[in-house]
């Protein structure tokens, strides 16, 4: 047996599995998802379309689009017993936890979706269309807003944001969002998805797989930093203040949230996408507040340190702008993701490898065994 060579921390330049759905040009700023750019979706296409595009590969008729979207709809009730649990589940638990559990026990209610290996389209249209709702449910209770009417007649884009805000959105504000769940659809194998496909790879059923990509989006290294930037946009204040906080955070080696990419070595071409939506929502709510200092952080960070902006540098800005409140930002992130993972298992299942990489063991051997109590 070959010992193992050598060791790639964090698997990072590791090739681990061929995909067709989507494309990083970490050196051009291209994204492309199953052979679109996604410049040419964000401008023309919908969340929908994007969505059947990653599940199968290509762009919808007119009428495979009309049927997914009242599939979408008629999927977007909870199970009686699944809301009743997600009612009972703590009021300051964060979003990401509760929607973790609430997948995990929605596999109890769709057993015909969680036969191992089942590779199964209705599945990721049912976890795509809920996740809303859940979200929607848990976030209007802790508020003591009314319980949420599901709405099958709305957009993703549009019920989402209707769950959220207990208000019709404009289509404007609809539109926005409609282009962030668009521009987080997929991301190739960011950690999130490498863990949905790690679990998928064991046979293991969709619900599972989605289960373990929640709690990997989670944590603050993958979701999470657009949180952080509209935190560091109170920290500054006005935009005079930038070259002194930047320099401040520069000095102490500490990171300038929604700069810098493992993949992109230019802009984000997500970035560049968000940028133009912050400053449209800002101009229609008579607020570029958010937008101005976002410029001038970015004039200043690739200044001190050639860095360029990431994708979640300007989507909080439109969230906070739409009043969504901070710690659903990453939930938001997962609602449109949860195309990509889907996507990715269904991949998995139809190339099936279980994936185990190999440690470098730098541990003891041959350590004598000593009784209990014989130990000190
Ligand atoms: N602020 C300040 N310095 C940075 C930043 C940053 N945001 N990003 C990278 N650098 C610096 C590092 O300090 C390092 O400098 P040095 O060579 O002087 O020590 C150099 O750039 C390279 O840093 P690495 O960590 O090796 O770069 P990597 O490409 O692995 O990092 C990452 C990518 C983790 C995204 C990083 O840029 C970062 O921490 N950014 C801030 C967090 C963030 O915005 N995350 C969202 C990413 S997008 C997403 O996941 C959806």
């Amino acid at each position: 047996m070959a010992e193992p060579v050598g060791v790639q921390r964090g698997l990072e330049d590791v090739v681990a599995l061929e995909s067709r759905i989507c494309f990083i040009d970490g050196k051009q700023g291209r994204l492309i998802y199953q052979g679109y750019d996604i410049r040419d979706l964000a401008a023309r296409s919908t969340f929908e379309e994007v969505a059947y595009l990653l599940w199968y590969g290509r762009l919808p008729t007119a009428a495979q689009l009309a049927d997914l979207k009242e599939r979408f709809g008629t999927l977007r009730a909870l199970p009686d017993r699944l809301q009743e649990q997600v009612d009972r589940m703590p009021a300051d638990a964060h979003p990401m936890d509760i929607l973790r559990t609430a997948v995990s026990g929605l596999a109890f209610f769709e057993p015909e979706e969680t036969r191992p290996g089942a590779s199964s389209i209705g599945g990721a249209q049912r976890l795509t269309a809920v996740l809303p709702t859940i979200l929607g449910q848990f976030h209007r209770r802790r508020k003591g807003l009314p319980p949420l009417a599901v709405r099958p007649e709305l957009s993703q884009a549009a019920y989402l944001l209707y769950a959220l805000l207990d208000r019709e959105p404009t289509e404007l504000e609809a539109r926005a969002i409609d282009v962030a769940l668009i521009l987080h659809a997929d991301h190739e194998l960011n950690a999130s998805t490498f863990a949905a496909r790690v679990t998928a790879s064991t046979l293991s059923d969709l619900y599972s797989a989605v289960t373990s990509a929640i709690g990997t989006l989670k944590g603050p290294l993958h979701g999470g930093a657009n949180e952080r930037v509209m935190e560091l946009l109170d920290e500054i204040g006005v935009p005079t203040r930038v070259d002194e906080v930047v320099h401040a955070k520069l000095v102490r080696h500490e990171r300038v949230m929604g700069f810098g990419h493992r993949v992109y070595k230019v802009e984000d071409p997500r970035a560049t996408i968000l940028r133009d939506w912050s400053r449209r929502i800002g101009e229609a709510a008579g607020d570029l507040h958010y937008y101005e200092l976002l410029r001038k952080l970015e004039e200043v960070v690739h200044r001190e340190k050639g860095l360029y902006p990431n994708v979640d540098l300007y989507s909080g800005s439109i969230y906070s702008l739409l009043g969504i409140t901070h710690d659903l930002f990453t939930p938001i992130f997962a609602s449109s993701r949860v195309a990509g993972w889907t996507a990715h298992v269904l991949e998995e299942y139809q190339d099936l490898r279980l994936i185990r990489p190999t440690a470098k063991y730098v541990g003891a051997v041959d350590l004598p065994y000593i009784p209990v109590a014989q130990r000190s």
